[in-house]
C-alpha cells in the first residue's frame, strides 16, 4: 500500500559486504519486504560501506573505540544512537568481527541477528570454515541466529549445509558457505520483515 511504512534494516560489518549486497540485491528483486536504513562499519575503508553508497543506502563508519574485539563505552553509545535515529526494526550483523552485549543487546532486544560460517554450536569464534576443515568434519554449513550475551549462542533461526569436499582447502570452503550463506540469509531476513519468526525459548520457527 502506497505510504506503508516498510520494515527497517540496519546492517552491521567489517569486511567486504557480501552478505550485505545479497540482502541488498533480495529487497531491489522483490524478495524481502525490507529496506535498508542504515549500514555501519567499524572499519573505515571496508568493502561493505563502498558496496552501501553503490545501493545508495545512507553509510556510515564509527570507530569502534580503544578494544580489538568488542565497542567501548562510548562507541556502543554512538552505535546506539545512530540506530535508533534511523528507527530500525531489525539488526543484521553481517561480518561484524566485534562482540555486542549489556547496553546494545538491551537497546535492541531480541532484534539482532547475525550469521555465522559453521554449524552451530559446532565452531563458534574465528574462522569457523578453516575450525571445521582442521576438525574434519564430512557436512559444514552457516548458521543464522538470534544474538545473546553469549559467543554464537543464541537460538539458531536457520542453517544450511555444504559438504566438505577431499581438495577443500580453508577458502575453496569458506567460499562454498558463503554461497550457502547467500540463500539463507536473505531468505531469514525476508522470513522476520513478514513477521512470520515465531520465537519460544530456544525454539526458533518460521511459520508459513
Ligand atoms: C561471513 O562469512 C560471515 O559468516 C562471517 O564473516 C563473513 C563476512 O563476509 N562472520 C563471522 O565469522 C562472525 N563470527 P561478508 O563481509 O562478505 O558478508
Amino acid at each position: 500500500m502506497a505510504g506503508e511504512r516498510k520494515f527497517r534494516l540496519g546492517v552491521l560489518g567489517s569486511g567486504k559486504g557480501s552478505n550485505y549486497v545479497a540482502i541488498a540485491n533480495a529487497i531491489t528483486a522483490g524478495r524481502v519486504a525490507a529496506e535498508v536504513a542504515l549500514v555501519v562499519s567499524d572499519v573505515a575503508d571496508a568493502g561493505i560501506l563502498a558496496q552501501a553508497r553503490q545501493f545508495g543506502h545512507a553509510a556510515q563508519f564509527l570507530p569502534p573505540g580503544k578494544f580489538r574485539t568488542k565497542l567501548d563505552e562510548e562507541a556502543e553509545r554512538a552505535y546506539i544512537t545512530a540506530l535508533q535515529t534511523a528507527q530500525v526494526d531489525l539488526i543484521v550483523l553481517a561480518g561484524f568481527m566485534r562482540i555486542l552485549k549489556g547496553d546494545f543487546l538491551r537497546a535492541f532486544e531480541g532484534r539482532v541477528i547475525n550469521i555465522h560460517p559453521s554449524l552451530l554450536p559446532s565452531f563458534p569464534g574465528l574462522e569457523a570454515w578453516k575450525q571445521a576443515l582442521d576438525y574434519g568434519v564430512k557436512v559444514a554449513g552457516c548458521t543464522v541466529h538470534f544474538v545473546d550475551q553469549g559467543v554464537d549462542s543464541g537460538p539458531i533461526i536457520g542453517q544450511h549445509t555444504v559438504p566438505v569436499l577431499p581438495d577443500d582447502t580453508a577458502a575453496t570452503l569458506h567460499a562454498r558457505i558463503q554461497q550457502a550463506e547467500h540463500e539463507l540469509y536473505p531468505a531469514a531476513v525476508a522470513a522476520l520483515a513478514r513477521g512470520e519468526v515465531e520465537v519460544r525459548g530456544r525454539q526458533v520457527w518460521w511459520r508459513k
